[in-house]
Order: C-alpha cells, then structure tokens, then sequence
C-alpha cells in the first residue's frame, strides 16, 4: 500500500519501517515491569521534584509534565506517534476532530480576519464558521475546490487562514493541494488541511508545504467506532506553541484512558487500512457497473473530481467513498433500500471494523452543500469495514434487490 521511506520523519534516523514503528514505541515501563503496552498514567497534580523545579516548570515545554491537563506519559507518547506518523514535528490532542478544528480556528483568527473554506468541508465546521466565527467578527467564505478561480476571488489582506479537506466530506472532490499553497504561500496565508481520509498515512500535507494538518483520530487511529479524538501537527515550533496556548486557555484535554486505547488501536492501524481500502476499491467497482448508479465518487475512479491529483498526490485510499444513484431514484426507495441492509449499518463516523452507509442531501436545508453540483439524483456515503468482500457485495445485492423490486 504505501513506501515506508515515505513515512520517514526526515529528521530521525528511522532504521525500521512503518508497520514496525506502529508497534515499537519509546514509552519505558518501570523497570522490572515486561509488559508491552503504553502505561496508563493519570493525573491532576503532578508533584515537583522540588521547589526550583516547581518555579522553573513551563507548561509550553515539550515532554515537561507540570499538570494534568497539558500531559502524562500516556498522552505525551500518542502526540510523539502521530507527529512522527504524519512527518510534523509537534501534536496537540484534542477530545475530538472537530475540537481540533474548532481550536485551529481559534488559534489563528480574530475580530476582522477572513478565512477560506471549501464549500464541501466537514459539516460541522461550516456550521462553526457561519456562527460562532461570524459571532466574534471573523468573515468566512466558501470557495469551490474544483475551480480554485472561486478561491483566488475571495483572497484578501484580511485572510489569515485557508482550509482544505481532502477528498471533501461527503461529496469527495481531491483538490489540487499544492496549487493551493502555493496562493496562500505568495501572499503569507496560512493553510490548514483536514487530512482524516488519508488516515495520516495516504496522504503527506507537510511535503506540499501545508502548516496545520487536522486528523480526526476517532476513524481509522481508533479503529474501533468507541473512542473519539482529534489531532493538531505542525512543523514549525512558533504554530505550535500558537495553537499550545488556545489549547491551555479553554482548559481542553483528553482522558489518558482514551490515549491508551488509542495506541493500542493504532499498531493495527496499517492493516486495518489495507483490508478497508481493499474492500471500499471493490465495492465501488461493483458499483460502477450498475445500471442503478449514475456516478461512483471514489477518488481512485476516474468519474471523481479530482481523481488526477488523487493520481498523483496519493499513496492510496481508504473505504469511504459515495454513489449518487440514477435520477429515478427517490428517498423512499432508497430507505427501502438502505433499512434492507443487514451487514451495513446506518451511522456517522467511519475507520471502524463495521461496514456503514449514510443517505444525504445536497444543497438542500439541513444538507451537504456544493457551490457547483449538477447531480440530480440521491447521494448514499458507504464505508467498507474489514468484513469479507463477498458477504458486503451479497448484503448490497439484496438490499438493492428490493429497490428494484419498487419499479418492478
Ligand atoms: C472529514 C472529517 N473531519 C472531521 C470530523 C470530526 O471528527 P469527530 O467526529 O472526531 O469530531 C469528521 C467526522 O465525521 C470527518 O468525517
């Protein structure tokens, strides 16, 4: 699937490879003590060992332990890991991936700023951007991805920060990243990219010159559709440090029980990938080929927007993609269809084991939305888990079985 020297954090001598990095870790156990799992250590008050350390302590310090909230052992070892993973230098753990965008946004914009944002981002964090940001004076506007002459219109003096979201939420368009920081980078702005489908691994935002990398680990680094968490790496200290403070000042921390689980589910992390990436390659050819499919959005098919830089930009996917089914389809077809399902089950989030489909809307109230769509029929987003292919196409076939059956 991937090169493991891909995956090198350029300043580290890394003599083993991915899978092997995933599993090996730095945490020491106390001596004596064999077991091969991260400890997990919990904290409020974390004693000094005297009072010049006590005066001297600076919770901006990488690894300094000086009070629950800023880290433990347990939380300190997930921030090295996905740092190292993602090839940044610096991590903040958040409670959640939208935590993690909420506290970019925070971070980086104030009363006056502008900030750029792909019309097909996360949900949520357009609800974010059109309320509380608008609220404290902070103006957001949404570009189109596929055509970056929408991004380059809205450019001004006053935007300080420009998202990305690869593919899109939803509607699954790859942008072209690097043309995009390159306009941000002629005129000093900031970019920062939501990179959760590549799962940290498919996709290297640090090697296009990206500064801000989101990654909600509540999909695949959990692996488990349990725990929630998000990620914030950077390369530069100054960011860092930055995004430390916003981080301090809203009191944001995350449990070490969560960290634990979150380790330990990403030593499979590779292997999880692989079988799902596999399994979502093979559905979406099964879907390609029906009659009742007007278009599969997966960006490794070449009906996705974007499939090119996906091309090239890529080492891979992971399961998640779309359909939009023919235009005689209708909602009350497709929840025949969808209720139908009995592997597949119905529910937000994804990077888990289970296999998952959600129906959407697309610009209409409550929905997904898109400057420039032109489909006319229902858009469906599935996740393949790690089941065995056969039984998910079996489970498809005769869900969608009944679906017909309704016209027949
Ligand atoms: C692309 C993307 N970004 C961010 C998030 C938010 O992550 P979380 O659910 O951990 O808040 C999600 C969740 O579905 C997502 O799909």
């Amino acid at each position: 699937m991937s090169n493991d020297d891909d995956f090198r954090d350029a300043n580290a001598p890394a003599p083993h490879g991915l899978g092997t990095r995933l599993v090996h870790h730095d945490y020491q156990p106390p001596s004596a003590f064999g077991g091969l799992n991260v400890g997990v250590h919990h904290a409020s008050t974390i004693a000094f060992p005297n009072v010049a350390a006590l005066r001297s302590r600076d919770w901006r310090k990488a690894d300094s332990y000086t009070y629950g909230l800023h880290g433990t052992p347990t939380t300190f070892t997930l921030e090295r890991r996905i740092a190292s993973l993602e090839g940044g230098h610096h991590c903040l753990l958040l409670p959640s991936g939208l935590a993690a965008i909420t506290v970019v946004d925070l971070a980086m914009l104030k009363a006056g700023d502008r900030v750029l944002l792909p019309d097909n981002v996360y949900g949520p964090s357009r609800e974010l951007a059109n309320t509380t940001l608008k609220d404290f004076g902070i103006d957001a506007v949404f570009y189109d991805p596929t055509n970056l002459a929408t991004l380059e219109a809205a450019l001004d003096e006053r935007t300080k920060l420009i998202w990305m979201e690869t593919p899109g939420s939803v509607t699954m368009e790859v942008p072209d990243i690097p043309a995009i920081v390159a306009l941000a980078k002629q005129r000093g702005i900031l970019t920062a990219i939501d990179n959760t489908w590549a799962a940290g691994l498919l996709f290297r935002p640090f090697d296009h010159g990206v500064d801000i990398v989101m990654h909600a680990l509540t999909k695949y680094p959990s692996g488990g559709s349990d725990v929630m968490m998000g990620s914030i790496t950077t390369r530069d200290e100054a960011l860092h440090l930055r995004l430390k403070a916003t981080h301090m000042r809203f009191g944001i921390g995350v449990a070490p029980d969560d960290c634990y689980l979150m380790l330990r589910g990403m030593a499979t992390l590779e292997l999880r990938l692989a079988k799902s990436g596999d399994n979502g390659l093979a559905l979406a050819a099964w879907f390609a080929q029906r009659p009742d499919v007007a278009t599969v959005l997966h960006p490794a098919h070449a009906s996705c927007p974007g499939h090119a830089f996906w091309a090239r930009d890529f080492h891979g996917s992971c399961g998640l993609f779309s359909v939009v089914l023919d235009a005689r389809y209708g909602e009350a077809e497709v929840d025949v269809m969808l209720d139908a399902l009995k592997l597949f089950k119905l529910g937000y989030s994804w990077g888990g084991v289970h296999s998952l489909a959600v129906p959407y809307a697309v610009n209409q109230p409550g929905g997904t939305s898109r400057l420039a769509w032109s489909h006319r029929g229902p858009l469906l987003r599935f996740y393949a888990g790690t089941e065995d292919v056969n039984d998910l196409i079996a489970d498809l076939t005769q869900a969608f079985g009944k679906m017909a059956l309704l016209r027949a």
